[in-house]
């Protein structure tokens, strides 16, 4: 099964992954994580993208691209995959069409602006695995540490309300227009084109769980 994540920054896109590929037993594809894990261990890579990241804007889309591309061709996704964050812009939609890899889902994960908000002033990571907590909608069991690994939780650095409002406005302009794009191609393609699944975000973490579950299985 080879799913896309659709949403805006902090929709649930990485919460949804966790439960979704455990299911399915694929693999979570994250650019985001895939280019903060970069930034960490300084590569040329992580050199090139940091204060992009840093600023909420978008890294290049060949960059993107090639990444994915060479990620894909691991053998952890022969039974599928599920990109979380990818594709967010319309030629990244259409390298990925063009490369012939068929997608068989594409859900679209939405929550209002106001919410989002709220959502990740709260979230904190676990800079290892890339698990996803909020301290008052998804708490670890021990505050400040990771349920599985026991250390410590950090806030993203482009958790702050500035970054996280140009983050919104990036996604308004550049990433939403996908939602039309995978619509529009299931209804004058619906043989080749992914299944569009709208799932609204609010609710609890276990009820969106379960919306997208019967929505995978048709
Ligand atoms: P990326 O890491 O993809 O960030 P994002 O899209 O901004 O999304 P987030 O990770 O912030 O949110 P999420 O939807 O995963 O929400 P989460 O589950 O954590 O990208 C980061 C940067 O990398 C980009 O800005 C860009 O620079 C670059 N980049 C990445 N991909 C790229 C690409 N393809 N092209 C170009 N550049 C790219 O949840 C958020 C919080 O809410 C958590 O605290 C969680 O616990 C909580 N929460 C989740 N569900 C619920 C719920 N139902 N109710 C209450 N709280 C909830
Ligand atoms: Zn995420």
């Amino acid at each position: 099964m080879r799913v896309i994540l659709l949403g805006a920054p902090g929709a649930g896109k990485g919460t949804q992954a966790q439960a979704i590929c455990e299911q399915f037993n694929i693999p979570q594809i994250s650019t985001g994580d895939m280019l903060r894990a970069a930034v960490a261990a300084e590569s040329e890579l992580g050199l090139k993208v940091k204060d992009i990241l840093a600023s909420g804007a978008l890294v290049s889309d060949d960059v993107i691209i090639a990444l994915v591309k060479e990620r894909i061709q691991n053998d952890d996704c022969a039974n599928g995959f599920l990109f979380d964050g990818f594709p967010r812009t319309i030629p990244q939609a259409e390298a990925l069409k063009e490369s012939g890899v068929v997608i068989d889902h594409v859900v679209d994960i939405d929550v209002a602006d106001e919410e989002i908000v709220k959502r990740l002033s709260g979230r904190r990571i676990h800079e290892g695995s890339g698990r996803v907590y909020h301290v008052d909608y998804n708490p670890p069991r021990v505050a400040g540490k990771d349920d599985v690994t026991g250390e410590d939780l950090i806030q993203r650095g482009d958790d702050q309300e500035d970054t996280v409002r140009n983050r919104l406005k990036v996604y308004h302009d550049q990433t939403a227009p996908l939602v039309a794009y995978y619509q529009d191609w299931a209804a004058r393609d619906p043989k080749s084109a992914p299944s569009y699944h709208h799932v609204v975000g609010k609710g609890s973490v276990d009820d969106i769980t379960r919306q997208i579950m019967e929505r995978l299985r048709g």
